[in-house]
């Protein structure tokens, strides 16, 4: 396992911030941890993959990190709010504000144009979008022939990068994806990784992304391993064999206890 960080964490400010997180489903018998007490650190500037099992938490994860769903107990801060504080209206808030989001579905509107899809978060929050950086993030994910189309005239990949340039837009503090390639070809695929690496290097950006695929992974700085509700490990400048290795140990070791 690689255990050098990419740069030095330890000055780096924390973007997010789970400690001690609990999640539990029912009740009893049918009791689910899906999280037991996971603490984790999400850095400014750092692309994270969650990797793990399928039911081993990571969606969870993300979803509690990101203020989508409740937890059962623990701490999630994003930037210096914990979220446990919050009212729903203030979380809704801190969601539309600091938080983009790329779902493995596009989430578009398909009655809207592609710009008028990236757009839309900004217009209705009010906000009026930085047109320089906007620019830049349309530059970036290489959508300027394509800004009046909408959504059916898109390929899939073309649709997640408007879903991409969408989350990046209003300059969120933190960028959350679960599976943003679960639906496309493996090029398509190549080409929205390498945005988000993209947003995260030039950019300064920060992205914590859910993904089964190491392929996927290996486009981060750091991968955090989930099992069963826990973290059991991290990689720092992961590769798609060294993930594919330790998720191979780790099934047999999953199969044999
Ligand atoms: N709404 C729910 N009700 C009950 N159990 C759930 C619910 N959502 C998830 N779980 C359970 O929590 C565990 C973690 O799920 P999840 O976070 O979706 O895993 P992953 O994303 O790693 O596949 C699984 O055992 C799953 O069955
Ligand atoms: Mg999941």
């Amino acid at each position: 396992m690689t255990t050098t960080p990419v740069a030095d964490r330890s000055t780096a400010t924390v973007a997010a911030r789970a400690t001690d997180l609990s999640k539990i489903y029912g009740q009893g018998e049918t009791q689910v941890v899906a999280l037991d007490r996971v603490s984790v650190d999400f850095r400014q500037a750092e692309f994270t993959a969650i990797m793990g099992p399928s039911g081993s938490g990571k969606s969870t994860l993300m979803h509690c990190v990101a203020g989508l769903d409740t937890f059962s107990s623990g701490s999630v801060r994003i930037g210096e709010t914990e979220l446990g504080s919050l009212k729903d209206r203030q979380l809704t808030k801190l969601r539309r504000d600091k938080i983009g989001f790329i779902f493995q579905a596009f989430n578009l509107l398909p009655t809207l144009t592609a710009l008028e899809n990236i757009t839309l978060p900004m217009d209705i929050a009010g906000r009026k979008p930085d047109k320089q950086w906007l620019d830049t993030v349309i530059q970036m994910v290489g959508l300027r022939d394509r800004l009046g189309h909408r959504p059916a005239q898109l390929s899939g990949g073309q649709q997640q990068r408007v879903a991409v340039a969408r989350a990046l837009a209003s300059r969120p503090d933190i960028i959350f994806g679960d599976e943003p390639t679960g639906n496309l070809d493996s090029r398509s695929g190549a080409e929205v990784l390498g945005f988000l690496r993209n947003s995260v290097r030039e950019l300064g950006q920060t992205v914590v992304m859910v993904t089964h695929d190491p392929v996927a992974a290996a486009y981060a700085d750091r991968v955090v391993f989930l099992a069963d509700g826990r973290i059991v490990d991290e990689m720092y400048r992961p590769t798609a064999d060294n993930v594919l290795d330790f998720m191979k140990q780790f099934d047999a070791k999953g199969r044999t206890s």
